[in-house]
This record gives structure tokens, sequence and C-alpha cells, in this order.
């Protein structure tokens, strides 16, 4: 059996993927931050569709947790599925935060930087060792890199920077037949940043080609999907998931 570590798995587009996955027949290994009752939902749901999962804390702002995080990973391959390795990775984890230029402070600046680049980059780091040949890593990125959105510039600055670190990651660990791609969700119905109201819905929706904002399972039948090995041959690409957001 393949197996998935999915970060922010709690709630959102994580718990989407989580599921998807796990109908699939991929084991789940997902992360909550603070809302571990959310997390055992998702493992209870899954559960009882006939899947495999469980929940581990952690805080991806905080690199100096990780060693012990892989330690906690090491320990639940091997009690719940007798294995050393795991196949996937999917960086998800994250907030939003809306603030301008003019305003955003030092400590939200920092506070993004740690969630949506630093944390994947040393969290993949730290798993690396356990991610078995021929695995996949996935990061979530933004279509907020390609569309400039007034009031996101860190946010999508550090997006963009995970969708280029993407493309390191496929240079560097291609040489173990990993390979890396990002997904750059456009706007999705979840709590990121408070969630949508009516107003900024209906704006969204009249950007979309296909006329509506899309739910978390538009985004995670398509991860699942790329971490099939009919998609093997897709490497290095930053794949946008948003009905045609501004095009
Ligand atoms: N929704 C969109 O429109 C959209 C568009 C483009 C990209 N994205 C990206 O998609 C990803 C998921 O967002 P979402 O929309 O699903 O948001 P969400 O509904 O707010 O869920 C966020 C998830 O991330 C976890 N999380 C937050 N901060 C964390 C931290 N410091 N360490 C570890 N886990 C943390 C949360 O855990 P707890 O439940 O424990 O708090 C939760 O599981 C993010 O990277 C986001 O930037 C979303």
């Amino acid at each position: 059996m393949s197996i998935v570590i999915i970060t922010g798995g709690s709630r959102g587009l994580g718990a989407s993927i989580a599921t998807q996955c796990a109908r699939r027949g991929i084991g789940v290994i997902l992360t909550y931050n603070s809302n571990r009752q959310a997390a055992e939902n998702v493992v209870s749901t899954i559960e009882a569709d006939g899947g495999k999962a469980t929940a581990l804390e952690l805080d991806v702002s905080n690199s100096a947790t990780f060693p012990a995080f892989r330690d906690a990973v090491g320990d639940a391959l091997s009690k719940t599925w007798n294995a050393q390795t795991f196949d996937f990775l999917v960086n998800n984890a994250g907030h939003g935060l809306y603030n301008p230029i003019a305003t955003v402070t030092e400590e939200e600046f920092d506070g993004l930087f740690r969630v949506h680049l630093k944390g994947p980059f040393f969290l993949t780091q730290a798993l690396l060792p356990l991610i078995a040949d021929g695995g996949h890593i996935v990061n979530v990125t933004s279509a907020t890199s390609r569309v400039a959105t007034s009031g996101v510039a860190p946010y999508a600055s550090f997006k963009g920077g995970l969708e280029v670190l993407t493309r390191y990651m496929a240079k560097e660990f291609g040489e173990r037949r990993i390979r890396a791609n990002s997904i750059a969700p456009g706007a999705i119905r979840t709590e990121l940043g408070g969630g949508l109201n009516e107003e900024f819905e209906t704006l969204l929706a009249g950007q979309t080609a296909l006329g509506r904002v899309g739910e978390p399972d538009d985004v995670g039948c398509v991860v699942a999907s790329l971490l099939s090995d009919d998609k093997r041959w897709i490497n290095a690409q930053n794949i946008e998931i948003a009905g045609g957001y501004i095009i």
C-alpha cells in the first residue's frame, strides 16, 4: 500500500486531499496544528470508508520540531503499516493574511515566510530519508502568484518561491526518481483567511471561466490523481486548479 503525508489535513483542501487519496487505496498520515478534533474526524471518515489513516501534530512554522516529527512519522509507519518509508508528501498547511504592503508588519511577513516557504523546505529535508525512491512531492502554491491580487503580497511571493523550489526539488531528487510538482488553486471555499464572504465570492466567480469558485474536492481529486502511476511523467510543473481564473 502506498502512503501519503499531508500537512494541514484537518480542514479545507488538506482534508479533501486526505479523503480522496484514501478512496484510491492510499494510506494517509495527516497533520494538524491546533485542531486535533477536526483531524480525528477526518481519520474517522476515512476509516468508516474502509481506509487507513492516522493524525499527527505538526506546526510547520517551527522547524526545530521537525526531527521529533520525523521520529513520530517513523513510529506511525511501523505501527500502522509495518513500513519504514512513505511514498508521497503533500506540503499543504498554511494560513492567509489580508494586509496591503503599506501596512504589513515584519511579524506577519515572517509568519507567512515560515509557514509557506521555510517550513516546506526544511520539512521536506527532514523527511527525505523516509521518502521511498520513486516517490512524489506535491507543494501547494496559489494562483495569486500568477495574478497580482491586492492585499496578499507576502503570501503570494512565498508561494511563488515555493513554485521555484519545486523545480529545484525535481532537479535534485530526480536521481532517486522522486517527482516534484506544485498545484496552484484559485479561490476555493475553505476557512483560509476567514473564508469567502458573499461579495468576494460573486466577484471571484465572475472572474472565473466556469462561473463559480472552487470546492475542496475540485482540488483533492486532482492531487490524488496526480499521485497515481498514470501521471508518472508529469514532473517539475506548476498546475493551476482554478476553473479558468482570469485568463
Ligand atoms: N482556499 C483557497 O482559496 C486557496 C487558494 C490557493 C492556495 N491555497 C493554499 O491551500 C493550502 C490549504 O489551505 P486551506 O484553504 O485548506 O485553508 P484552511 O481551510 O484554513 O486549512 C488550513 C490547514 O492548515 C493547517 N495549518 C495552518 N497553520 C499551520 C501551521 N503553522 N502548521 C501546521 N499546520 C497549519 C490547519 O491546521 P489546524 O486545523 O490544526 O488549524 C489546517 O489543517 C494553504 O497552503 C493555502 O495557502 C488555498
